[in-house]
């Protein structure tokens, strides 16, 4: 199978007038369709930034990223959430959502933009609050919401940086589970960025573990089980205490 998105070496610096920061040291990585890839490593080790330059908000110094193309109108290779949901606070839910997808290059018919949008807010439990706004949403719904909003252009590959960090555990493993109904259903190939190992644990293919800064990555850990998978189980502790181990640089007991 031809992967969607191809990361070849990726290099990054920071560069000001009193230091150099090497943050990415040749990251890659592939991820093929379907894919719910999660990507861990120590805190500063670069993984916000390989999201950014994977979304294009950065710029790399070296390597390249090949992307497969979007074809529909209205469609996009990537799509980012970020933590915090940073909603437009003067649009409703609806508009929200299908804020980007007014913005891309081909014109999107406005009955398939209400098609889209009602899918969406179907798919993230909102149907009734497509007229609200973002005020008068809780913190997991506003994250559902940046959720559909980036699904709304159809991406081929969805970005998203510890989108659930700040919800509560029962919110959270609610919304891990809609990531898995997105993938089936949508076909999207999903990179999420954690520092929670049972998270990564739950929901992903296979873990990207990478090393203290400057990054590179330093273990592809495969999760071999059938969902919905249990938490409590041996095997998925058995992973979730090897990933623990992984990031943290602790030698196998
Ligand atoms: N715009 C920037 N200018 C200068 N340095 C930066 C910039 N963005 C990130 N860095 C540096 O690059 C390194 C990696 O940062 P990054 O945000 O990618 O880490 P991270 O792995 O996402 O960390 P965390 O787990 O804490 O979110 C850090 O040392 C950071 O200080
Ligand atoms: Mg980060």
């Amino acid at each position: 199978m031809e992967p969607v998105l191809t990361l070849n070496t990726i290099t990054k610096t920071f560069r000001d007038s009193e230091q150099n920061c090497p943050a990415l040291a040749g990251v890659s990585i592939d991820a093929y369709p379907r894919e719910i890839l999660c990507i861990m490593g120590p805190s500063g080790c670069g993984k916000s930034t390989l999201l950014r330059i994977i979304d294009g908000l950065e710029q790399a110094d070296a390597g390249t990223i090949q992307i497969a193309q979007g074809t529909m109108a209205g469609s996009l290779s990537v799509a980012m959430v970020f933590q915090d949901p940073a909603l437009f606070p003067w649009l409703s839910i609806y508009e929200n959502i299908v804020y980007g997808l007014r913005l891309t290059a081909q014109k999107v018919p406005e009955d398939e933009v209400n098609e889209r949008a009602a899918a969406l807010l179907a798919l993230t439990h909102l149907d009734s609050f497509a007229h609200s706004y973002p005020h008068q949403l809780s913190g997991g719904m506003q994250q559902r919401v940046a959720v559909a909003r980036a699904l709304a252009v159809t991406p081929q590959v969805l970005l998203m940086d510890e989108p659930f960090s700040a919800l509560d555990t029962f919110t959270r493993r609610e919304l891990e589970d809609e990531v898995i109904r997105i993938r089936d259903g949508m076909k999207t190939t999903i990179i999420m960025v954690t520092h929670n190992p049972e998270e990564a644990v739950y929901i992903a293919d296979r873990i990207i573990i990478l090393s203290e800064r400057p990054a590179v990555v330093s273990e592809v850990l495969p999760v071999d089980l059938p969902h919905p998978r249990d938490p409590a189980g041996p095997e998925f502790i058995r992973i979730r205490e090897l990933v623990t181990r992984r990031v943290l640089g602790k030698p196998d007991p």
